[in-house]
């Protein structure tokens, strides 16, 4: 099996890529599942149901959250009907949505679960407990189970990582936007990377206009950020293969199509 997972898609420029190369990745790795980040896919913040069915229409399986979940008030209106939307499951008791979903692929299920750190983003319960409680519910169904980490330490992603290996097939990172060179296998059997990256704008600054974000730099005035719809764009990816019987990983790979970066079919 392998599982294609897709990147924080950020506003238009994101979409418009997953548009035009989901297809033509699938073309050429065949992936089973696709599973795309999409907390950022509404204008820069959140989600909204036309973009979750746009996605799944395009060829994803689920889609996951993070903590820009609830920016955009049209989720609450669909997130129970939702199947396959995956909101950090950390979040308090309570809240809307499910922070697991299981995907029937054929004869296999696959079980995605979105967890969010709690370094310096807003606070939620333990991720690390709550993973231990969802991989214990989730074994009992598949070996399968593939892990959106939505964090912004690079210590806490790689503590998941390693709290997790050999008992989930991938632990992957979002959030930061910028795509880590750290793929690896676990020894365990764990694929792990610390961030996936972000499909979206490839000339702003972690997907905002620039010109914005440099001058809230320079001088600290309040600046209202957009997401930058004017420069190239860019995708970022990772496909992981996966031994459906154990669930471990026996490889991970990084994808980034770009202007520095084309995509060669
Ligand atoms: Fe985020």
């Amino acid at each position: 099996m392998r599982i294609l997972f897709i990147g924080d898609v950020v506003g238009s420029p994101g979409r418009d890529m997953v548009r035009e190369y989901v297809s033509k990745l699938k073309d050429q790795f065949r992936p089973t599942v696709t599973i795309i980040n999409g907390e950022n896919a509404a204008g820069g913040k959140g989600i909204t149901e036309k973009i979750y069915r746009e996605f799944l229409e395009g060829g994803a399986q689920a889609v996951t959250l993070g903590n820009h979940a609830w920016d955009n008030r049209e989720i609450f209106e669909f997130i129970e009907k939702a199947k396959y939307l995956v909101r950090p499951a950390n979040f308090p008791e309570g809240v809307p949505g499910k922070g697991i979903a299981y995907l029937k692929i054929n004869q296999d299920e696959v079980a995605v679960i979105n967890l969010q750190g709690r370094t310096f983003l807003a606070p939620t319960d333990c991720p690390f407990k709550k993973a231990d409680e969802l991989i214990e519910e989730a074994s009992k169904r598949t070996a399968i189970i593939f892990v959106d980490f939505h964090a912004e330490a690079t210590s806490e992603k790689q503590a998941m990582g390693w709290y997790l290996d050999g008992r989930v097939t991938a632990v992957v990172g979002t959030h930061t936007h910028v795509q880590t060179g750290d793929d690896r296998i676990l020894p365990k059997g764990t694929a792990y990377i610390t961030d996936v990256g972000m499909t979206g704008p490839y000339d702003g600054i972690l997907g905002v206009e620039k010109d914005a974000v440099l001058k809230r730099f320079l001088t600290s005035l309040p600046v209202r950020f957009e997401v930058d719809t004017e420069g190239r764009n860019q995708l970022s990816a990772v496909i992981v293969d996966v031994d459906k019987k154990t669930g471990t990983a026996s490889k991970i790979q990084r994808i980034q199509i770009n202007p520095d970066h084309p995509f060669y079919s």
